[in-house]
């Protein structure tokens, strides 16, 4: 057991919150397109004076959809490294593999929830919006990748979306409730999978050492580097998607300032919001002060 956390008591509670897919989305769940679906923090909607207010809700609602199809392709990129280290070896804790299984199981079936959310998504919204891919080329290449570095990548994307629920989404007024509810039930078993990660996490980097550990954190930057021009794309994506719905085309002026500006919010919302989170440098920081105080050098680029 570390830090309180034991395979056999997240697996227990992981039973607990069990949710259906079929119970958070569907016909008589409907979304309300009148309404932000993102928080501002994120969207960072406002500062662009150009667009009226409601090409920013198109341009929020764009950006909710992007934020749950960006979740679906990582879960999707990280399954296959979540089911690898599912077989235990003698020795090691009894609950751990069908910890990790189930672990395995909620984020397969978050891929699901997050493709019904496209599809409702789809049928509601005038136009269609793109994600960048596909899952399979970009999962590779995270995988190809030491496992240390490719545990804490995950270890990062799940603290974060633990955070962005509990500290911008929850006491967010005004969001369209199911959407909302969409974000919390993902949360509620996140909760879980941030603290099985960081089981894995001290295995591996028990094994790898103070060297292996660091060697971990430059591929980590490696990965987040890569994943910030998969961005820079989706940003290009968004833009189409938001002048095919207002049916105009920004100025070229426009369309750079966009670029840029919503680059950086996606930035912020993927990278940037993981590399602060205390939870991730906590248990990076325990088993590599230096490795911590690296993420903390580069963080500011991405917030
Ligand atoms: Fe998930
Ligand atoms: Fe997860």
């Amino acid at each position: 057991m570390i830090q309180g956390h034991s395979y056999e008591r997240l697996l227990e509670i992981s039973k607990r919150v069990n949710w259906r897919v079929e119970d958070i989305i569907g016909p008589d769940k409907p979304m309300d397109f009148s309404k932000p679906f993102m928080p501002e923090s994120f969207a960072r909607t406002a500062e662009l004076d150009f667009l009226g207010a409601a090409e920013r809700l198109k341009l929020n609602q764009i950006r909710g959809f992007g934020y749950l199809a960006m979740f679906e392709l990582v879960e999707r990129c990280i399954l296959p490294a979540i089911e690898a280290h599912v077989p235990s070896k003698p020795g090691q804790d009894p609950h751990r593999s069908a910890a990790l299984q189930n672990f395995a199981a909620e984020e397969a079936k978050h891929i699901e929830l997050f493709v019904q959310f496209r599809k409702a998504f789809a049928e509601g919204f005038d136009v269609p919006c793109a994600v960048i891919g596909p899952a399979e080329d970009i999962g590779a290449m995270i995988r190809s990748h030491g496992k240390l570095a490719v545990a804490l990548f995950v270890l990062a994307i799940e603290w974060a979306t633990q955070q962005h629920w509990l500290e911008s989404v929850q006491d967010e007024e005004g969001l369209d409730p199911q959407f909302k509810s969409l974000l919390k039930h993902h949360w509620m078993e996140e909760s879980q999978h941030a603290k099985l990660d960081a089981l894995v996490f001290y295995e591996l980097a028990e094994k790898a050492g103070p060297d292996g550990v660091m060697q971990a954190v430059d591929e980590f930057l490696q990965i987040g580097a890569f994943i910030d021009s998969g961005l820079g794309e989706q940003v290009k994506l968004d833009l189409a998607a938001l002048e095919s719905v207002i049916g105009r085309r920004l100025t070229e002026a426009q369309r750079v300032r966009f670029l840029g500006q919503q680059h950086q919010a996606q930035r912020w919302t993927f990278l940037g919001s993981a590399l602060v989170n205390q939870g991730f440098l906590k248990a990076l920081g325990e088993v590599s002060p230096a490795g911590r105080a690296r993420l903390e050098e580069v963080a500011p680029i991405f917030c």
